[in-house]
């Protein structure tokens, strides 16, 4: 079957986050929306058609996860990944922030230090202070056009650290973590005893010949010492399903996590959630595939007129996954709020303002290009004409 990407779906007056918040947010509705990290296009019909099936049975009950629901796991993972895992190791969560949360909560004191990589997605760092913990940054390092993990720097800011969360591919870097840097980043986890947060959100979404290597399968260590996160959400345009889970291997940390989740009823998922899970994870790979080939064309269209075009801004093209950072730095702009406002004002267009993933994000933007062509073109037309109109 051929899935139609070019469609034009209208979103607005669905309170949608991505369409619906612009007057509260820029205060003007005329933007092209291009942050929140969700796609325009249609969720896949087998995810539409188990839902509705589960709906014509009209009772709405407390529901646990069927057999069938973990098995798609399952079998997702050990396909794409070669990743054994079995039921129990297994646990349905609804989000990864807020699974990232109970985790922090479960696995360390307050007080403790965990440490994150900015520029890095943005609620890592909330949770960390929400919870009452504390942030240690080891910043990533950009060069030509790539983030690089600063191992000197992980090494002397990880002591007395209780967790560290990994973004596994990174987001916004969008950059998927080779086998070496990997291993790097477990001897040093390794060494200092610190144990791993894995957010593998847009595993599914890298790019050939990148490959995503989940951080609980580098090693025995890494087995042992890690939390997995990974979610067909992001990958099948479900957020809004709210069906996220966790992989846990060691049975002491499993006990521990898992049991405070029991211990304070986290556990429990909508009706809705686990034969949307199973419908994705068990028919969605040729939708993936197209997908993907979709929105690299994307991706290439970006990079393409930025660089025949608007030369001053470049774009960090993604290894995985459908956002793009932009290194806006040689548009000269005094401050952030001044970007913000040519993306906004001048451009008419609404993305991530880059430095809400720390302070490194300063001088970039965000854009999101899970959207129909025609829907990027005319945001390169509307940011070419700001630049022209800006002198750049
Ligand atoms: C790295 C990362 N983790 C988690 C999420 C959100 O996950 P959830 O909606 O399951 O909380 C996102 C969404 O953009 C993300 O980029």
């Amino acid at each position: 079957m051929k899935y139609d990407f070019d469609e034009i779906i209208e979103r607005r007056g669905t309170h949608s986050i991505k369409f619906d918040s612009m007057q509260e947010l820029w205060g003007r509705n005329d933007l092209i929306p291009m942050w929140v990290a969700d796609m325009d296009f249609r969720t896949p019909s087998f995810i539409v058609e188990a839902i509705k099936k589960r709906m014509e049975h009209e009772i709405f009950g407390y529901t646990k996860p069927s057999d069938e629901y973990f098995n798609s796991i399952i079998r997702w993972v050990d396909k794409r990944y070669g990743m054994k895992v079995c039921k129990e190791e297994i646990q349905y969560i609804a989000g990864i922030v807020p699974g990232i949360h109970h985790a922090v909560c479960a696995l360390s004191e307050k007080g403790d230090k965990i440490m994150i990589q900015p520029p890095v997605y943005h609620p890592f760092k909330q949770v960390i202070e929400g919870t009452g913990r504390s942030v240690v940054q080891s910043p990533l390092i950009l060069r030509d056009g790539r983030y690089y993990m600063d191992f000197d720097s992980m090494r002397k800011q990880i002591q007395g650290c209780k967790l560290y969360i990994l973004c596994n591919p990174h987001n916004p870097g969008g950059v998927v973590w080779s086998r070496e840097e990997l291993e790097t980043v477990a001897d040093i986890c390794k060494e200092s005893g610190v144990m791993v947060i894995s957010d593998e959100i847009h595993a599914d979404m890298t790019f050939l010949p990148h490959k995503h290597l989940p951080f609980a399968m580098v090693n025995d260590w890494t087995h042992e010492n890690t939390v997995t996160f990974m979610a067909p959400s992001k990958v099948f345009n479900m957020p809004g399903i709210i069906a996220s889970h966790a992989i846990v291997f060691n049975n002491d940390l499993r006990e521990r996590f898992y049991s405070y989740l029991e211990q304070n009823d986290l556990i429990m998922g909508n009706a809705f959630a686990y034969p949307a899970v199973e419908a994705a994870y068990t028919q969605g790979e040729d939708w993936l595939k197209q997908m993907l080939d979709y929105v690299y064309e994307n991706i290439r269209l970006v990079d393409t007129s930025l660089k025949q075009k608007m030369p001053k801004i470049k774009a960090i093209l993604p290894e995985a996954s459908f956002l793009i950072f932009l290194d806006c730095r040689e548009l000269g702009y005094e401050t952030q709020e001044q970007l913000v406002d040519f993306f906004v004002n001048k451009a008419r267009l609404g993305l991530n303002d880059g430095a809400m993933f720390g302070k490194e994000g300063t001088g970039f933007m965000r854009l999101n290009v899970a959207t129909p062509r025609s829907i990027v073109a005319e945001a390169m037309k509307r940011l070419e004409d700001a630049y022209l109109g800006e002198g750049f």
